[in-house]
């Protein structure tokens, strides 16, 4: 009984200690007001984008929760103004699941709102089924309705200055891979609609994530205007809430024990966001509040190049 006793004492010690040095998480260091300054996040009503937008709020931004929901994001709304204080919190409704929502988002911003600071590309999903334009729901969302978001906000970008473009990656992008011809075929990442095909598809795209980055530092250069790409961390969110019943029971236990808190998940996102002398590493990867190297397959010129034409051609824009 005693040695049971000292053994489960053992075990809670030593994951209160892996909490403490691994699963801890850097905050983001910079004091940067955003007074006067515009910021989007999309996907801004829960999770990571929620804290994130609740920092920026706090910071004195004026934060545009660009969402698919109007009374989630107006929920989330609550909260935020309750929280910081800043009136200056604003819903604009966006699917990134449909091309034509994203038109009528970056047409509604572009008149509305005269300047443009930081765009935060966070939103992100892990469900099966096709964009109601026919592309595959990971690879529409994740990747492609970001893709043209960023596109249409570009100039906006451009004319205010120092601006900064930060999408949300994930590093599972090291199990991705991009199938051209598949792309080309179905305009998905993947077949198959299986758990395991979606988590491979969630990678695949995020690896669209960060060579998008690439490829955006690329044709950025001599503008004002960095972006960067990064994982937030392994986070408690709602992230896994379409999943089906077994990957539920595998993974509730596993995020419950290992995974951290949205006001942690925020921090890298904030980091890119914010902190000053970022510039000369636009276009690279970000984990923890630091700037990481990535396999060879994320800093591929080609394939970026690549697939950025290719998501040209998808939204109909070459
Ligand atoms: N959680 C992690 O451990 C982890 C790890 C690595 C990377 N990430 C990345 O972090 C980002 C944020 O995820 P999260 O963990 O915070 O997940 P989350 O809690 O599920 O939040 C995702 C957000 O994206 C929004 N969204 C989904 N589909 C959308 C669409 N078609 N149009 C507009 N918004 C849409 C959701 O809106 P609704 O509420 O309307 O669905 C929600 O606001 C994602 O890019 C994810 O890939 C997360
Ligand atoms: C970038 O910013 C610098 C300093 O503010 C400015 O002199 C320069 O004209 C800007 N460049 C572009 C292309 O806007």
């Amino acid at each position: 009984m005693f040695t049971l006793l000292v053994i489960a004492a053992g075990i809670v010690a030593a994951y209160l200690l892996l909490h403490l040095m691994v699963l801890k998480l850097p905050k983001c260091k910079s004091n940067v007001q955003l007074h006067g300054k515009v910021v989007i996040v999309t996907g801004a009503n829960t999770g990571i984008g929620k804290t994130t937008a609740l920092d920026l709020a706090r910071r004195g931004g004026r934060v545009i929760l660009a969402c698919r929901d109007k009374r989630r994001a107006e929920e989330a709304i609550l909260d935020i103004v309750k929280e910081t204080g800043n009136r200056e919190v604003v819903f604009m409704p966006l699917d990134l699941g449909s091309m034509q929502s994203v038109r009528s988002f970056a047409e509604n911003f572009l008149k509305s709102e005269p300047r443009l600071d930081i765009l935060i590309n966070n939103a992100g999903l892990m469900n099966g089924g096709q964009t109601v334009d026919g592309v595959g729901m990971i690879f529409g969302v994740n990747h492609l309705g970001h893709f043209l978001l960023t596109l249409l906000l570009l100039e906006r970008l451009k004319e205010s200055g120092s601006s900064r473009v930060v999408t949300v990656a994930s590093k599972g992008y090291e199990f991705g891979c991009i199938d051209f011809s598949c792309i080309d075929s179905h305009k998905d990442l993947g077949l198959g609609d299986s758990d395991w095909n979606l988590f491979e598809k969630y990678c695949h795209s995020k690896l669209c994530n960060i060579l998008f980055t690439h490829e955006l530092a690329v044709r950025l250069q001599g503008s004002n205007v960095t972006c960067y790409s990064l994982h937030p961390g392994a986070i408690k969110t709602e992230i896994g809430r379409y999943a089906r019943f077994w990957w539920k029971c595998v993974m509730t236990p596993i995020t419950a024990l290992f995974f951290v808190d949205a006001v942690s998940g925020a921090q890298t996102t904030l980091h890119c966001a914010l902190q000053e002398g970022l510039e000369s590493l636009s276009g690279r990867y970000f984990s923890s509040c630091s700037v990481q190297e990535v396999q060879a397959k994320a800093k591929d010129d080609k394939a970026a190049r690549k697939l950025w034409e290719a998501s040209e051609r998808l939204c109909g824009m070459s």
